[in-house]
């Protein structure tokens, strides 16, 4: 195992309310996977990839459990330890790349920076990987557009530019969080293509973080389906689509227009997710789930082995199965 996550759970203490954002997840990244996880706004899947590489302020965040790299716990070693992972071993690709990039300065110098820190490499050297990087993300005239100043690149490019430096690095693991929401289709192609080849060549391994069930059938290995800081459902994206384990990722694939065949049949979940702030006792799905007896109510959702590297947290569906 290359990471391996244990009973992570996040909270933000504010000053009236507890929001409890991630509830004890618990997973494995192995060497050159492609780790899906799905879930809708707000489940917690950003807060679990910051979580991961320590990038949350605490206060008020507060996190508990063991995130396991390379002979550390990701949450307790040095900030010097730390340091040194993040931005190099594990990269991330942030949602919104205008976060991720200082104003006052040419692309060149963000982009080459890593390299120079981390890499022996002269500084030609070092312009050299970044232009190539910028040039396979699909940037065009990439020589000379590295030189620019962000404001001069339009969200798209931005992305792309960022996805190209936490690229370039040749990271073990990439925390990508939904970088390819604000491109067209194309490019998000394109860029799945690449992460593809990247892992493909490098061995590289990606925890691709999306709200798009079409993104996971087609380039994800494996999924974990987050639901209100919970962890759903576990699965090879093979046997998560064919052999549905769990109510909630049921309404997910039904609610997906190019999965069922046609608009008019698009289901679309009824009622809403519930308030992080609240405690939850029984399952998290039950108010907005169609199988819901009395023994969710009572029972914490615990992800259990129900076959082959898969799991699922509904009591209902490993207590025989329910007939979809
Ligand atoms: N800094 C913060 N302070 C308080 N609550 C937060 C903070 N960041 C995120 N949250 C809450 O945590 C929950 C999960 O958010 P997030 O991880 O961003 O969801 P997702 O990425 O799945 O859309 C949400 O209810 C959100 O409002
Ligand atoms: S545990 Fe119960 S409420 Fe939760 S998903 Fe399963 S059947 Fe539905
Ligand atoms: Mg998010």
């Amino acid at each position: 195992m290359l990471l391996s996550v244990e009973n992570l759970s996040t909270s933000f203490h504010l000053r009236s309310t507890v929001v409890q954002a991630v509830r004890g997840v618990s997973f494995g990244l192995e060497r050159a996977e492609i780790l899906g996880i799905v879930g809708e706004s707000g489940s917690g899947k950003t807060v679990l990839a910051h979580s991961l590489l320590r990038l949350l302020p605490h206060p008020p965040a507060r996190i508990r459990g063991a995130i396991r790299f390379g002979g550390n716990d990701l949450l307790t070693c040095d900030d010097n330890v730390i340091r040194s992972i993040r931005g190099n071993e594990i990269c991330m690709i942030f949602q919104d790349p205008s976060t991720s990039f200082n104003p006052y300065q040419r692309l060149v110098d963000q982009l080459v920076e890593p390299l120079l820190l981390h890499r022996s490499l002269s500084r030609t050297e070092a312009v050299e990987q970044a232009v190539a990087a910028l040039d396979e993300t699909g940037i065009p005239d990439a020589a000379r557009r590295i030189h620019s100043y962000p404001h001069e690149f339009s969200g798209g490019m931005l992305q792309r530019a960022m996805i190209a430096m936490a690229l370039v690095m040749r990271p073990k693991v990439v925390l990508a969080d939904e970088p390819t929401t604000a491109l067209d289709v194309t490019v998000q192609a394109q860029l799945l293509r690449l992460m593809r080849n990247l892992r493909d060549r490098y061995a590289m391994t990606v925890l691709f973080i999306t709200h798009n069930l079409g993104i996971v059938a087609g380039f994800c290995d494996r999924v974990l389906v987050m639901y209100a800081g919970c962890i759903l459902e576990s699965a090879p994206a093979i046997r998560l689509f064919g052999a549905t384990a769990h109510p909630y990722t049921r309404a997910l694939i039904r609610s997906v227009p190019d999965l069922t065949g046609g608009i008019e049949q698009l289901y679309s979940i009824p009622g809403v997710p519930p308030d992080p702030a609240a405690s939850a006792d029984g399952c998290p799905f039950f108010p907005r789930c169609p199988y819901g007896a009395d023994e969710c109510t009572t029972t914490p959702p615990h992800l259990e082995p129900i076959g082959d590297d898969h799991a699922t947290a509904c009591i209902r569906f490993r207590n025989g199965g329910i007939a979809w």
